[in-house]
């Protein structure tokens, strides 16, 4: 009997604590901050008309869900004060301490997958390296630069998700033969070469990430050629 009421005021308080916790994020799962968001502050953009006093989190929430541009939102605890954003990847926040960005997630279900702070999608349509570049660019990132295992893992799982054989990555030596680059020119990291890159085909200057072992193996690839591709879209 005392052990019965002991469980059911468990129950019960799990019950509170997860009613209240849903009653904190007017929409679970759909908005997130993360640690790159803390103490940033995006520039004044087309929101200053929604900064009010006095409002809880779950408010200002529930203000940019029902707010028809809103895609994300900053608040601060300690003066209470909601700002709505219409945010566009790219946009660099900057510093202002004791606000958090909330920023409205894309789902898996829309083909967007997170990685790190930013999102790959697949893009199922071929086209040449050039116009992929181009269409990755137009949504705010590049074509993927595959930097660990851990993100080469994501690409394959994608693909073998979609069933479709080989697609773009960012690598590209048509600027120097030999010298394969990132979109952002940065360091190259993780490297997955098929046969360890011996190919050294001095015609094929772009590259795809292939699908057919675990490892999923880069390959030259001709970028005239259309084909599949990875964008990575930052998150803000
Ligand atoms: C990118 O390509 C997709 C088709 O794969 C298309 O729906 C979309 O409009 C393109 N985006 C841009 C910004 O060009």
């Amino acid at each position: 009997m005392y052990a019965v009421s002991v469980v059911s005021s468990i129950c019960l308080l799990a019950v509170v604590l997860v009613t209240q916790l849903q009653s904190a994020r007017a929409v679970p799962g759909k908005f997130r901050s993360m640690s790159p968001l803390r103490n940033k502050w995006l520039p004044d953009s087309e929101a200053e008309e929604d900064l009010l006093k006095v409002m809880t989190l779950a408010d200002c929430e529930g203000r940019c869900v029902k707010h028809k541009t809103c895609t994300g939102y900053s608040y601060s605890e300690s003066y209470s004060r909601c700002l709505l954003y219409k945010i566009k990847p790219g946009t660099p926040p900057v510093k202002n301490t004791g606000y958090h960005i909330y920023i409205k997630m894309f789902t898996e279900a829309e083909g967007y997958y997170i990685y790190d702070t930013g999102y790959i999608r697949l893009m199922k349509k071929r086209m040449s390296a050039a116009k992929a570049t181009q269409n990755c660019t137009d949504q705010g990132g590049s074509l993927v630069a595959v930097r660990t295992k851990k993100l080469n893992d994501l690409l394959y799982k994608l693909l073998v998700k979609q069933n479709i054989w080989n697609a773009y990555i960012g690598l590209s030596d048509a600027e120097e033969e030999g010298v394969w680059k990132w979109p952002d020119g940065g360091k190259l990291g993780f490297q997955n070469w098929d046969w360890k890159g011996e190919w050294g085909r001095k015609d094929l200057n772009c590259a795809v990430i292939t699908n057919g072992f675990e490892e999923a193996p880069w390959k030259q690839f001709e970028c005239k050629r259309p084909n599949y591709y990875f964008c990575q879209i930052p998150m803000f």
